[in-house]
């Protein structure tokens, strides 16, 4: 009988405590917007690979990876529509990330293609390969 009774008096006080310390937190505490979203900890980094994507690509490959950046004129080969769906196919992930840190020499493509030694971490990698699989037209 008496544990019972504590217990509810317990957690009466408990959900009147809760309830009343609720609103307090959100002035003293730091937003919670300001973290990073938890999937950022894993997986692709899509949004550092965008930025990446603009500063280092769009010269040669444009902003809508047509291969028609202000640096392409000269290239040739020109580097291919990344919208291309049979080409999309015909690529692995592997094959992607890959000629993006080692450049076109380390698959044996043109060298006019730069490697991109700098870029350690996976998840930005693994970004770029997204944002090249998302320029494909049948997604
Ligand atoms: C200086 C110009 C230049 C820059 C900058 C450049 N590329 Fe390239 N890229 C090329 C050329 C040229 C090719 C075509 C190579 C070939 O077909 O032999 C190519 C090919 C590729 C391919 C393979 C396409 C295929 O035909 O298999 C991918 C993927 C790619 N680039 C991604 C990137 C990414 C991501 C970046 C930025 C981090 C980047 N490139 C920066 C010139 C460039």
């Amino acid at each position: 009988m008496r544990v019972s009774q504590c217990l509810v008096l317990c957690l009466f006080v408990t959900a009147t405590a809760c309830s009343k310390s609720k609103p307090a937190p959100e002035a003293d505490e730091p937003p919670a917007a300001a973290a990073p979203a938890p999937a950022a900890s894993s997986g692709p980094n899509v949004a550092k690979a965008k930025e990446i994507f603009v500063q280092r690509c769009v010269a040669c490959h444009g902003s809508t990876g047509h291969g028609d950046g202000p640096a392409s004129a000269t290239l040739d080969p020109k580097p291919r529509k990344f919208a291309d769906p049979a080409w999309q196919k015909e690529v692995s992930d592997e094959y992607l990330e890959k000629i993006v840190k080692f450049g076109g020499a380390g698959v044996g493509k043109s060298a006019a293609m730069p490697s991109n030694p700098d870029l350690t971490d996976p998840q930005v990698i693994a970004g770029l390969r997204v944002v090249i699989r998302n320029f494909n037209t049948t997604n």
